[in-house]
């Protein structure tokens, strides 16, 4: 797909430049672009000098960070505990702050470049290209990587309460594009929760600040008001979209991440008298999260939801031009269907809502509440069939960035 799309802007150049032989130079990039990406989105390189691990099998000590995030190797069967034990984060209910399991120390690389969010997969073999088709396309318009398009990765395992330091290294590196691109302003352009996290740095950051390094904000496919999706990962955990990974085995790790409580619906877009889990014994709305998580067994996701559950709740406008875009049409989790036999250990059954797949579609238009509401005009599009993931290489949705960027 990205394949065939590069082939086309190539014969459009060709073209030009054989028309145009005196004008023919490189064009010129429009604004700069800063790439925050989501839940998942940045490579997560570990080095373990570790005490204990859960099977004999595991490493315990490294002399150099390896790549731990969607590598295949850490993946296959067995090995995966491991994996997990690498992940996980521990939470502290005193200081409300998590920290890796002790002799687990993490690196996020790349950041300022694209390099590392374009691929998770240093290697290249696992299938997941990430932003790379967004910026492939902006090199044939002029955009040079880690110069006029650059990247924010982060560790997607926290919230925005934990990520003080991302924040500054951000704000930083808004103004260092800024200055390097002949005091240019920035685009900044978020995926799935880089979004949340984007909303939250402009709520706190001066306006004066924002006037002078912001042009504008892209989001894609936001999950404003949450998902439902996140119960599920909960409950049963999720298999990250490899068929060989059982669910059951990487919850520990998403239960531990304090970001996935950060993305519950919040009571705000959905209202106490829609069900949004159902088991033999209990029925959960957005009012039943303590009980829902007394009866997973996971009390320590309450206290996370807490913390997290304020900080964008809200909602209050970005104040930077926004373009708001996202996709519907595809079967997205509404309501979660456990049985005596599947609660809360096995997927549920669904009765889909309308979305992305993964995010709620109330909660990609929540953006529209700002519409004529905030300094900065909000342009919402829908892009029919633009799922979560293949937003980003939706040759459409690349058009319409084209045209805010170069505008
Ligand atoms: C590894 O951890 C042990 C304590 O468990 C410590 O004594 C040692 O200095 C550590 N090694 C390195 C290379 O950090
Ligand atoms: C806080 O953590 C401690 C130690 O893990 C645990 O015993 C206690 O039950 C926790 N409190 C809450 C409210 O989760
Ligand atoms: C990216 O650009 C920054 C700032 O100009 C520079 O310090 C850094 O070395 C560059 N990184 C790479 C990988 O080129
Ligand atoms: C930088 O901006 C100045 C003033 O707008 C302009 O004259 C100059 O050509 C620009 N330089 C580049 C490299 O774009
Ligand atoms: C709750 O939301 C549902 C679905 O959007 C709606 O049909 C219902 O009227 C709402 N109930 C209340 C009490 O607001
Ligand atoms: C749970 O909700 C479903 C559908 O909304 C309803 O049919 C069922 O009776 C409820 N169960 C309980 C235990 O409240």
């Amino acid at each position: 797909m990205a394949f065939g799309r590069n082939q086309r802007v190539f014969t459009v150049n060709f073209f030009i430049i054989l028309l145009c032989p005196v004008v023919a130079s490189l064009p010129k990039p429009g604004f700069p672009v800063v790439i925050v990406p989501g839940d998942g989105g940045s490579q997560i390189f570990a080095k373990l000098n570790k005490t204990s691990a859960p099977e004999v099998y595991c490493v315990k000590k490294t002399d150099t960070f390896f790549n731990m995030w969607l590598n295949l190797e850490e993946l296959a069967p067995f090995v995966i505990d491991c994996f997990v034990d690498n992940m996980k984060l521990n939470y502290n209910n005193q200081t409300r702050k998590t920290s890796n399991q002790p002799g687990v120390e993490t690196a996020f690389p790349g950041f300022g470049d694209t390099q590392t969010i374009e691929w998770l997969d240093p290697t290249h073999i696992f299938p997941t290209t990430y932003f790379s088709p967004i910026v492939e396309a902006m090199l044939t318009w002029g955009y040079q990587r880690n110069v006029s398009v650059r990247g924010a990765p982060f560790d997607f395992r926290k919230s925005p309460n934990e990520m003080s330091e991302f924040y500054k290294d951000l704000q930083a590196l808004v103004e260092e594009t800024y200055e390097i691109n002949n005091n240019t302003r920035v685009v900044m352009m978020g995926h799935s929760m880089g979004n949340p996290v984007l909303l939250y740095f402009f709520n706190y950051i001066p306006q004066a600040w924002k006037d002078k390094y912001i042009q504008a904000f892209i989001s894609l496919a936001s999950p404003w008001a949450g998902a439902v999706k996140t119960l599920r990962l909960f409950a049963s955990g999720d298999n990250l979209g490899v068929p060989i990974v059982k669910p059951i085995t990487v919850r520990p790790e998403q239960r531990a991440m304090t970001s996935t409580a950060f993305l519950m619906p919040t009571n705000k877009y959905w209202n106490n008298s829609e069900v949004l889990v159902v088991q033999p014994h209990r029925n959960y709305t957005v009012n039943d999260y303590k009980q829902f998580f007394e009866d997973i067994g996971f009390m320590t996701g309450f206290e996370m939801w807490k913390d997290t559950s304020p900080l964008i709740y809200d909602l209050d406008p970005p104040n930077v031009e926004l373009h708001c875009l996202h996709g519907n049409g595809i079967e997205t989790p509404g309501t979660l269907l456990y049985t005596e036999k599947t609660w809360p250990d096995s997927q549920p059954a669904m009765i889909p809502d309308q979305g992305d797949g993964t995010v709620n579609i109330r909660s990609l238009m929540a953006c529209t509440r700002w519409q004529n509401n905030q300094k900065g005009r909000v342009v919402h599009k829908v892009f029919p069939n633009a799922e979560h993931m293949a937003i980003l290489a939706n040759e459409d949705v690349i058009k319409y960035i084209q045209s805010v960027v170069l505008s």
